[in-house]
């Protein structure tokens, strides 16, 4: 996977996507992520990348033609146009479902930071494929969660988590938060590991896990268990879950 940063702020990013799992990706070569400047495809001589807005009304927008001219600028060294996003907090919201559904379709993206009062219209209307936003809430500008959107895409990459760092078996991925898990030692100030995952019976440990990610799920986050896919068993079990949280409140 290939993936081209347009942003005013490249060493802040680069100094974290260089870190920990995405940088080690990077080193052996199962990601590539590049980051552009933007003020390089500026025209005046203080790069300029943004201006008022027609019409009037506070701060500035990021101007057209730095945007374009960065992005064609990507282009010109790939064999197919990258998949454009933006962010911005008037996007799709982020989830895992549209993280696999993006992944899976495209291999080049590019991720355009937003900043100032947003992107002038044309740019969103000619060049960007989709907005993405990391939440119902604002930040001072794209690079956070062009950080957060870049990460979690990333580590579904094949080879960039080792196998014991496999994301089929984590929270959301099948559209359940995932089970309670335990390491050494085996009582921690009088708590107990449960017996179930000391017996060594396989079959158990698993069905022991996927009740106990429904009731976390159903405990948690009641919403997501409608869309689940649950057996009718299963369903009985949750709702058990969610009215007597229900009751309690
Ligand atoms: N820029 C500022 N806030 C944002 C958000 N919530 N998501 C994406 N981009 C943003």
């Amino acid at each position: 996977m290939r993936i081209d940063i347009i942003t005013l702020f490249p060493e802040m990013m680069e100094t974290v996507l260089s870190e920990s799992i995405i940088g080690r990706a990077q080193k052996k070569g199962v990601l590539e992520i590049n980051c552009h400047q933007l003020r390089e495809f500026a025209f005046d001589k203080h790069r300029h990348v943004d201006d008022a807005p027609y019409g009037g009304g506070k701060g500035m927008l990021m101007m057209t033609e730095p945007i374009a001219l960065c992005f064609e600028d990507i282009c010109k060294n790939l064999d197919e146009k990258p998949y454009f996003v933006y962010m911005t907090p008037q996007g799709n919201v982020l989830n895992q479902k549209k993280l696999i559904d993006i992944s899976e379709k495209h291999n080049n993206i590019c991720v355009l930071c937003g900043h100032y009062e947003g992107v002038d219209q044309r740019v969103i209307d000619e060049l960007v494929d989709e907005e993405i936003s990391i939440g119902d809430y604002v930040l001072t500008g794209g690079e956070l969660p062009t950080l957060v959107f870049v990460d979690a895409l990333a580590r579904m990459e094949k080879g960039v988590l080792s196998e014991d760092e496999c994301f089929t078996k984590e929270s959301h991925y099948d559209g359940l938060l995932e089970y309670p898990q335990y390491t050494r030692p085996q009582v921690w100030r009088g708590r107990e590991v449960p017996q179930v995952l000391l017996s060594g019976h396989h079959e158990n440990v698993d069905k022991w896990r996927r009740e106990q990610s429904i009731i976390n799920t159903a405990k948690k986050r009641p919403d997501m268990i409608k869309t689940a896919d649950l057996t009718d068993k299963e369903k009985e079990l949750a709702q058990s879950i969610i009215d007597a949280n229900d009751a309690k409140e």
